[in-house]
């Protein structure tokens, strides 16, 4: 699923898309401290610590680490419970290491002088912290929900709630059996999208759809398993599922796609009206967003909204999630003079999928600055679709748009560690030049050869 919208489709009638929910708030307040003595010495965290027991700060979690920022130092990554004169304690580490970096779980609201910045994951298992931070459990129905009064139907929504809940960085994706009912409500909708995918749906998505059919079991009678699109995701283009147990906020939801991660539904909507459903679902999940994560143009345009939202502003991740939403979820793109589909919603909407390309909806060419503050309905089809280019012309724009979030450092996501980077150092950006520079000498290197 995206855990920041809700998708409906209803046989042509209405659908209802749903965009950014507001942030929850954090029911357990901590912040995060980065800091890298002035001296090195044995018994230099011991002297820290010290510090935050004189201001009464209880710690919940210390890590030590090599700085990136200050050669031959130390780094230390201390998490403190809320409580205790944080501030105090902050403004002592200020005035006697030699680098100190504030993250918080949730904005201040001004209330001290501390200079914070939103708490985000900086390595692919704090994912997990996620996990137990929904706005909604996936098996909470409302009343008008098609399967609202059908105990099985709310029995297995809980089931696969619990499998999200407990799930954890590196554990295998849970291969589910799903009942011949499931597969039945599955095979309806793949049928009647499939039909329309040569015709409406952009040319990186039908390259890859037969790739899904050969490699992951994408059929007409079998609901693909989570754990074999992920590993081929993976091969393709880095990207990775996990399970979600019910809506995430907008900044959980964008941050997972800054480490190619993408919190996906497992279950599928209720039987009786298979193509309705009034959240993401398995339906929506495969057959809308995950062709196109295996194109690796489009992986790392979702990955640079991913990354520009990582500790922005509260309004930039709106904008953000605007964007997302009218790219990722419904984005129309220009093709050899013809406009098709690759947002999901529409791809996984046999009613969308026609409106969309029809007279009727007004287009507008994908503009950050504009399409990040356009409102949308959520009970209908889009009145309004913003065309792209093509992917990589809505990545350079991304990047753009994403140079005027006030940040004061940069962020960069290394594979090798799947770790983000927080960019605050001259060290950190002559060392990423040096690394930058082997790689062209091997381009070059290897041109010479070539040519
Ligand atoms: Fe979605």
């Amino acid at each position: 699923m995206n855990g920041n919208n809700i998708y409906i489709e209803d046989d042509g009638k209405p659908m209802l898309h749903s965009g950014s929910f507001p942030e929850k708030n954090a029911e357990n307040k901590s912040i995060t401290l980065i800091f890298s003595p002035q001296i090195e010495g044995v018994g230099t965290l011991a002297e820290a610590l010290k510090l935050f027991k004189e201001f009464n700060v209880n710690l919940l979690h210390i890590e030590s680490r090599s700085s990136v920022r200050i050669p031959n130092h130390y780094e230390f990554y201390v998490e403190c419970a809320s409580g205790g004169d944080i501030n105090g304690a902050v403004e002592v580490l200020k005035k006697t290491m030699a680098y100190v970096s504030v993250v918080s779980t949730e904005a201040d609201g001004g209330k001290s002088d501390l200079e914070y910045i939103p708490w985000f994951p900086q390595r692919i298992r704090d994912l997990d912290k996620y996990a137990n931070k929904i706005l909604s459990y996936g098996s909470e129905l409302k009343s008008d929900h098609p399967g609202f009064t059908d105990e099985v139907y709310r029995t297995r929504r809980k089931y696969f709630a619990d499998i999200a809940f407990h799930y954890r960085h590196d554990d295998p994706l849970p291969r589910i059996e799903y009942t011949p009912a499931e597969i039945k409500t599955w095979g309806t909708v793949f049928k009647e999208l499939v039909k329309l995918y040569p015709t409406h749906a952009c040319k990186e998505y039908n390259h890859v759809f037969p790739l899904l059919i050969e490699n992951c079991g994408f059929r007409e009678d079998n609901i693909p398993q989570l754990q074999d699109i992920s590993n081929f995701l993976k091969d393709s283009t880095g990207f990775t599922l996990r399970p979600v147990a019910g809506l995430l906020s907008s900044r959980d939801f964008l941050a997972g796609l800054a480490f190619r991660v993408f919190h996906s539904t497992q279950y599928i909507r209720h039987h009786s009206r298979p193509l309705y459903t009034p959240e993401p679902d398995v339906c929506h999940e495969l057959l809308g967003h995950v062709p196109l994560f295996a194109d690796p143009e489009f992986a790392q345009f979702s990955q640079e909204i991913g990354l520009a939202s990582l500790g922005a502003p509260d309004d930039y991740v709106k904008k953000l999630a605007t964007c997302y939403w009218f790219t990722v979820e419904f984005g129309l793109c220009r093709q050899n003079g013809n406009i098709k589909a690759y947002g999901a919603g529409l791809l996984s909407s046999f009613g969308e999928l026609e409106y969309c390309l029809s007279e009727k909806p007004q287009l507008k060419p994908f503009d950050p600055e504009v399409t990040g503050n356009q409102e949308y309905p959520i009970t209908q089809y889009q009145p309004l679709y913003f065309v792209a280019e093509s992917f990589e012309d809505v990545k350079y724009k991304m990047i753009q748009f994403s140079k005027t979030i006030p940040r004061k450092f940069g962020v960069r996501y290394d594979p090798y560690t799947q770790s983000v980077q927080i960019l605050d150092s001259k060290l950190q950006i002559q060392d990423l030049v040096k690394n930058i520079n082997s790689e062209l000498q091997i381009l070059c290197f290897t041109l010479s050869k070539i040519i």
